[in-house]
């Protein structure tokens, strides 16, 4: 099951990734969006990522996995933590998340450096490539953990654009491809139909979810 609550916030399965909750794309409440949810995961530590994981975390007594240094953040604050860094794998409440490389960054504030910036593979099944630019090692990625869904950015400016992202497609060969982190704000507006053009000429299945839509793939 796959879940879209706007920007790069999803629902896989049991994970909650990156709960940016409330965002101008979403304004479900927390008890529907952490239904069935048993443990939060965390890409990088920039705020529109992060969002309210230590406030729902706590208010459903979630743990939190994500790289080290945000580990350590969190848990300054009360947050139940699982802490792991790229090329690492947890399996945590019946899911499995291996943590893989993003070219991002992933400060906290000016005062807290967040460690680096990742993606996960879940359940085997759903790469959630978090904040990236298009990097050479997605086509490892696709031949190690053969992902049968990607979610990949696609907004430009802070990430990948439509372009990098058929590229990334390319590399990455899943069976289905689900675009985020575009048209949360006027700067990462996007034109997506070119995009979604290409990548079914490529014989992958787009899917466009709706905000709080329940996918079963
Ligand atoms: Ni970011
Ligand atoms: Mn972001």
């Amino acid at each position: 099951m796959i879940c879209w609550y706007g920007h790069a916030c999803f629902k896989v399965d049991k994970v909650l990734i990156d709960p940016f909750l409330p965002n101008p794309l979403c304004n479900i409440e927390y008890p529907k969006v952490v239904e069935g949810v048993k443990v939060i995961a965390v890409t990088h530590g920039h705020s529109d990522h992060i969002g309210s994981t230590v406030e729902i975390s706590k208010g459903y007594n979630l743990p939190v996995v994500s790289n080290h240094e945000i580990s350590v953040y969190l848990g300054k604050q009360g947050v139940n933590t699982e802490g792991m860094n790229i090329g690492g794998t947890v399996e945590i409440e019946g899911s499995k998340l291996t943590m893989v490389k993003a070219e991002h960054s992933s400060d906290i504030d000016e005062n807290t450096p967040g460690g680096v910036a990742a993606g996960y593979i879940i359940n085997d099944r759903v790469y959630h490539a978090g904040d990236t630019g298009l990097f050479g090692d997605m086509k490892l990625i696709g031949e190690i953990y053969s992902p049968k869904v990607a979610l990949l950015p696609v907004g430009g400016r802070y990430t990948m654009g439509p372009e990098e992202a058929v590229k990334a497609v390319e590399f990455l060969n899943p069976k289905v491809f689900i675009p985020m982190h575009y048209n949360t704000f006027p700067l990462i507006e996007q034109d997506i139909s070119g995009l979604v053009k290409d990548i079914e000429e490529m014989g992958v299945k787009v899917v466009v979810p709706k905000v709080g839509e329940s996918l079963h793939i």
